[in-house]
């Protein structure tokens, strides 16, 4: 089933020079990208965004970081793309992450952890709702698409 999921890469994955490997691992898998917005999150935003977790000890912490410096929005368009972008990033924490996966490879603590993406198909609608409008999301054809999906 071709799925949409919202992906954003936390500042860490920005300061540290990040956005073009995560990118990367994204397109080589054959995902299609339909949005990008690359800005710095005011804090309702992301309260909104996790607002799942309001309440929790590590809330705080959690939006002082995400809203500590730019980040990078995207929407991916792929096969299973929910199940299969949470499979890329590994588990919360880094020390559980496995190797081959995103914060298993390039990350060391859960407060640290990279990247965000959508773990459920309802929560990506939801999501990509609160970051893009329709204008902002582009529907397009791509030479090797028939290379990927049959
Ligand atoms: P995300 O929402 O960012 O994709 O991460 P996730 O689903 O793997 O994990 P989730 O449970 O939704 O937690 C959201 C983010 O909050 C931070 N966190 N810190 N210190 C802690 O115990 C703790 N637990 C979670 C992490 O940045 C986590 O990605
Ligand atoms: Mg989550």
């Amino acid at each position: 089933m071709i799925e949409r999921t919202f992906v954003l890469l936390k500042p860490d994955a920005v300061q540290r020079g990040l956005m073009g490997e995560i990118v990367g691992r994204l397109e080589s898998k054959g995902l299609k990208p339909v949005a990008m917005k690359f800005m710095r999150l005011p804090k309702e935003l992301a309260e909104r965004h996790y607002g799942e977790h309001k309440g929790k000890i590590f809330f705080p912490g959690l939006i002082e970081y995400i809203t500590s410096g730019p980040v990078l929005c995207m929407v991916w368009e792929g096969e299973n793309a929910v199940a299969s972008v949470r499979a890329m990033m590994g588990k919360t924490n880094p020390q559980d992450a496995l190797p081959g996966t995103i914060r298993g490879d390039l990350c060391q603590q859960t407060g640290r952890n990279a990247i965000h993406g959508s773990d459920s198909v309802e929560s990506a609608r939801r999501e990509i709702g609160v970051f893009f409008n329709d204008y902002e999301i582009q529907e397009w054809k791509r030479s090797v698409d028939p290379w990927l999906f049959e």
